[in-house]
C-alpha cells in the first residue's frame, strides 16, 4: 500500500516482487493524480496483515514514518521504517517485524528493493529476542 507520494515506487516495488513470484495484493493507490491519506492505507494493510491474511507487508510513503507511525497503532502489528537493507533484515531478524516501510522521497528505487529483498529472505532468530518482542505485546496490553 502506498499514498500519493509513492506510487512509482509502489509499482517498482510490486513488479519486483510478481517478477520473483511472490503473491501480491495491491492496496493501492492506482494511479496518479489520487490521493489518500496515509494513516488510513496503514490501517488497511495493517489489519489486513493482522488477520491473517497475508506474511508480509509494506507500505510506502514520502518518508515512510507516517506508515509506520500509523500501522504501530494496529494492535499485535509491528511495522519498521527503514533506510537500509541492514536494518530491513535485522527488522525481521531482531523484531520480527511484519510491515516494512519505506520512503519514496528518501530511497532512490534500486535500494529500495535490495531491502525488500532482504527483508523478505530473513527470519525472526527467536531466542534472546523473543523476550524483547513479548515485551512489546504486553506493552499493547497496559
Ligand atoms: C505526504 O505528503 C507525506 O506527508 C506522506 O507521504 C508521508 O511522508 C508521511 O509520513
Amino acid at each position: 500500500g502506498c499514498d500519493h507520494a509513492a506510487l512509482t515506487l509502489k509499482d517498482a516495488v510490486k513488479a519486483h516482487l510478481l517478477e520473483l513470484g511472490h503473491e501480491v495484493k495491491d492496496f493501492g493507490i492506482y494511479q496518479a493524480g489520487e490521493k489518500c491519506d496515509y494513516p488510513e492505507k496503514a490501517a488497511e494493510v495493517a489489519r489486513y496483515l493482522r488477520d491473517g491474511n497475508a506474511e508480509r507487508g509494506i507500505l510506502i510513503c514520502g518518508t515512510g514514518v507516517g506508515m509506520s507511525i500509523a500501522a504501530n497503532k494496529v494492535k499485535g502489528i509491528r511495522a519498521a521504517c527503514c533506510e537500509n537493507a541492514f536494518s530491513a533484515q535485522m527488522a525481521r531478524e531482531h523484531n520480527d517485524a511484519h510491515i516494512l516501510c519505506l520512503g519514496a522521497r528518501v530511497l532512490g528505487p534500486a535500494v529500495a528493493l535490495t531491502m525488500v529483498d532482504a527483508f523478505l529472505n530473513s527470519s525472526f532468530a527467536g531466542g534472546r529476542h523473543c523476550n524483547r518482542v513479548n515485551l512489546i505485546s504486553e506493552m499493547e496490553c497496559k
